[in-house]
């Protein structure tokens, strides 16, 4: 399958490490210009080394609860490659554990901040960027607990769900001027955000992380964790040319978890 992503410009936030990685490899095998962004200059540079064999890459530092951060994202990225195509909104998974009574109002303000309003800053700049074509995909990463409320995942949960509105409200909104904007939902996901889920679950229920793993891939009809890999193909596919017709849509890649029509 041709995928045609050869002169696109994609920005995946959160490019360091895990899903956001992973998806920028394979933009970058697609001959993409990809640029990354993430908090640590540290966790970039790790990145960078990994995929030093592209040419076609670049690193910002930027943490995308910052406004000025996230212009000034847009603002390399502009000078660099000219353009944006494509945005994977992807950074800032939110915490898992705590419950209703130990999340005071800054870890809320926080969540809020970082992930949902995070996501709208970037939206806002790749659209203005991506009317001047008629042209460009808004990939939004979300998870599970958008649909599956879990009281373990209480600033996740309502931050997800808000995501998922706001990808069919610009769906519909921008169809018209040829912009694609799709979520993509992940089951459990072998990286470190996960790894995190694991430590809270076992904590809570006393329990070593081996059991806790082992407990989550029970409930995965095929029965192992995801790679961060295969949310990436699903990723740089909704992407790409191949989903020309998918907007407003919510793309599940969980191994089966999720049990809902
Ligand atoms: N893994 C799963 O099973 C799973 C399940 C459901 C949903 N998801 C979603 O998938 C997305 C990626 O998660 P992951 O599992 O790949 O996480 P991960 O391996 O922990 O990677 C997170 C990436 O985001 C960056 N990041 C975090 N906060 C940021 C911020 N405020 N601004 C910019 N970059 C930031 C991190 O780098 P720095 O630390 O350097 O900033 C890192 O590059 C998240 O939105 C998460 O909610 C994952």
């Amino acid at each position: 399958m041709q995928l045609k992503l050869n002169n696109k410009v994609a920005i995946v936030t959160g490019g360091s490490k895990g899903i956001g990685f992973a998806t920028a490899k394979i933009l970058l095998e697609e001959r993409a210009n990809v640029v990354i962004c993430s908090r640590s200059n540290e966790n970039l540079m790790h990145a960078k080394s990994k995929l030093k064999k592209y040419d076609n890459l670049l690193t910002v530092q930027c943490d995308i609860g910052i406004d000025g951060d996230v212009k000034n994202l847009f603002k390399q990225t502009i000078k660099n490659f000219g353009k944006v195509d494509i945005l994977v909104n992807n950074a800032a998974p939110t915490s898992w554990g705590p419950l209703m009574d130990e999340i005071d109002e800054s870890e809320w303000l926080n969540a809020v901040n970082d992930k949902l309003l995070g996501y709208v800053r970037c939206t806002k700049l790749a659209i203005e960027d991506m009317l001047l074509r008629k042209s460009g995909r808004v990939i939004n990463i979300v998870g599970m607990g958008g649909r599956g409320p879990n009281k373990r995942y209480l600033t996740g949960g309502p931050i997800n769900a808000a995501v998922l509105s706001l990808t069919k409200a610009l769906a519909d909104y921008y169809g018209k001027n040829g912009i694609l904007v799709t979520a993509l939902s992940p089951g459990p996901i072998d990286t470190g955000h996960h790894k995190n889920i694991l430590t809270w679950v076992a904590q809570e229920a006393k329990i070593s992380t081996e059991q806790a793993m082992l407990n989550f891939i029970e409930g995965i009809p095929v029965k192992r964790y995801g790679h961060p890999e295969e949310v990436a193909n699903a990723i740089v596919f909704l992407a790409s040319d191949k989903a020309s017709f998918i907007t407003g849509s919510e793309v599940l890649v969980d191994g089966g978890r999720f049990r809902s029509l």
